[in-house]
């Protein structure tokens, strides 16, 4: 396919979604790379949505660590249970945080960022990474956009490889 996504900016999100999701995994599906396919990945979601950060940690021993992302400099290294992320491997749900300010232990890799979703990736029942993205909007995701993450990290599940 041509590397270029065709989503029309002035599209409500679901709708951005649902033409999103086709395009990334024509992306992938022919890619080995886990590391290629998480990189493009996170620059889809980005350029769709301009959200302020969009990347993954991956889950190495007792930590999750920095992987490729689109967005300000992060925190490179997060252990379970902390932070939103942590949070998310440990409980190995999704969690959406309307108000980071609020979040216990929320870990502040930017002063902007507002709220945040947390979707993790699963391997034959283990986490083997989280999809981390943050706003600088207050409550700015909702079910939409878990149902459509949770679809979009299936699909790069599909295609990892241990
Ligand atoms: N806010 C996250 C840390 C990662 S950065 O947002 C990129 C957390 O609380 O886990």
């Amino acid at each position: 396919m041509a590397e270029e996504l065709k989503i029309d900016p002035s599209l409500d999100r679901a709708s951005a979604y649902r033409l999103l999701l086709p395009q990334v995994a024509a992306l992938i599906e022919n890619e080995p790379s886990w590391i290629a396919n998480l990189a493009n990945t996170a620059a889809a979601i980005k350029s769709t949505f301009d959200f302020l950060w969009v990347g993954f940690y991956q889950v190495m021993g007792d930590s999750l660590v920095l992987g490729p992302f689109q967005g300000p400099i992060a925190c490179t290294r997060i252990r379970k249970g902390e932070g939103v992320c942590g949070q998310a491997w440990a409980e190995r749900k999704t969690l959406c945080v309307p108000d980071v300010d609020q979040f216990p232990g929320h870990i502040a890799c930017s002063s902007e960022s507002r709220s945040e979703i947390v979707v993790p990736l699963l391997y034959q029942d283990r986490v083997i990474a989280v999809l981390d993205i943050d706003s600088t909007q207050l409550s700015d995701f909702s079910e939409i956009d878990q149902a459509y993450l949770e679809q979009l990290v299936m699909k790069l599940c599909q295609q990892y490889v241990d």
